[in-house]
């Protein structure tokens, strides 16, 4: 088991990784000095799957314990599905020590971190990630969040669980194109912030890809740890933590201009590959280092072209972006593998020219 102290002053707390650990939850609870209630919000695929083995790690821990379902999709991820839980939360008696478990993705992760954060202004969040982008992205870092209308992820609170548990065997029952979507999270963040990890990706790949343990417990650890450190020195999202959305100006516009049929990890491979092109077209990074950013995407099943889009929408769909200053396209560029940087200072006629070189 690996365990990585995220130091947010009073808001800190420990990711704990490990194979079979999510029926330690109870016992680990306890140790919390919490309410002798607890709520775990889930939907019905990951409770068919998981569900029992945490009901019943609590209530061999005593706590007496409720499963709510929320149904599976973003589209769940609302408002609406928050004012049902709040009503459930009400009629189970939930107090402000009663602690809130999610146990799901990223949309579980996000809707019920939500609710927690603000029913009764707060009650106790445990983050139990059960994807591979959960675990090794979306529930480190206290962003919870619901969608409203066309506002994604715009309602929401920076709100920090008490403990997280990413239990890896969780992992075996994941579809493969949600294993490859969390890959891509991987990825992004080895290049980003670490060498020596992108070195292993590019090494162990197929050990990973095969589900193998310590493969699987290695890649979700380094990758915490990576999102940890960053979140450590920005909580709030004011500066330094947008080197995350690497790949995101040119992956957001794809996923936008194709109407979300090109997946939002697909789609962030893609703006990847652009941004490396970009970089290594502006002599800021070595061109060498583009193919070995395409060849470890591909690998992984992640699209490196771009599909049949206009490339001019694209280009207006990043003016678009609510990340774009004033018209002025932001990027985040690598300098090498490791090595990123925030500029708005990209010639637009080369973001054409490299994305035109990409269909
Ligand atoms: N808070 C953040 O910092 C942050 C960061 C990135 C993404 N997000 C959000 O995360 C969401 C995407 O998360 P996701 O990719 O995990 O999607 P998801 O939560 O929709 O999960 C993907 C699918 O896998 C299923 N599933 C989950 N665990 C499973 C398991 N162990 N076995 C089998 N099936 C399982 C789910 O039911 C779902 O159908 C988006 O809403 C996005 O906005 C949040």
């Amino acid at each position: 088991m690996k365990k990585i102290e995220i130091r947010l002053g009073q808001n800190s707390y420990s990711i704990e990784i490990g194979s079979g650990i999510l029926s330690q939850t109870g016992l680990k609870l306890k140790a919390l000095d919490l309410s002798d209630k607890a709520v775990i919000i889930t939907n019905p695929v990951v409770q068919k799957l998981h569900g029992a083995v945490l009901k019943q790690s609590l209530i061999a821990a005593g706590f007496k314990t409720i499963i709510l379902e929320v149904p599976d999709g973003e589209e769940y991820k609302s408002l609406e599905s928050a004012g049902k839980l709040y009503q459930q939360l009400a009629e189970f008696g939930v107090e402000r020590s009663t602690p809130i478990l999610a146990l799901g993705g990223g949309v579980i992760g996000d809707l019920a971190g939500f609710v927690a954060a603000t029913y009764m202004r707060g009650v106790p969040l445990v983050q139990l990630p059960t994807t591979l982008l959960a675990q090794s992205d979306s529930s480190i870092g206290g962003k919870t969040a619901v969608n409203h209308g066309k506002l994604k992820n715009e309602i929401g609170a920076f709100y920090q669980p008490r403990v997280t548990i990413s239990d890896i065997s969780t992992l075996k029952t994941l579809p493969a194109k949600e294993l490859t979507n969390g890959l891509c999270e991987v990825i992004k963040h080895a290049f980003i912030k670490d060498e020596q990890f992108f070195v292993y990706l590019e090494k162990n790949l197929d050990l990973i890809k095969s589900l193998d343990d310590n493969g699987l417990e290695t890649i979700v650890a380094k990758s915490a740890q990576i999102k940890a450190t960053v979140v450590e020195s920005d909580e709030k999202d004011m500066g330094l933590r947008n080197i995350l959305n690497f790949g995101h100006t040119v992956g957001h516009a794809v996923e936008s201009v194709s109407n979300f049929r090109v997946a939002h990890g697909q789609a962030v491979s893609i703006g990847m590959v652009a941004a490396a092109k970009i970089a290594a077209e502006s002599g800021i990074m070595d061109y060498e280092t583009v193919p070995r950013l395409i060849n470890l995407l591909d690998r992984a099943g992640l699209m490196t072209k771009l599909p049949q889009l206009e490339v001019r929408q694209v280009i207006q769909a990043m003016r678009f972006d609510k990340k774009a200053l004033s018209g002025k396209i932001r990027f985040v560029l690598p300098r090498s593998i490791g090595q990123v940087f925030i500029t708005n200072d990209v010639n637009p006629v080369l973001v054409e020219k490299v994305l035109g070189g990409m269909i």
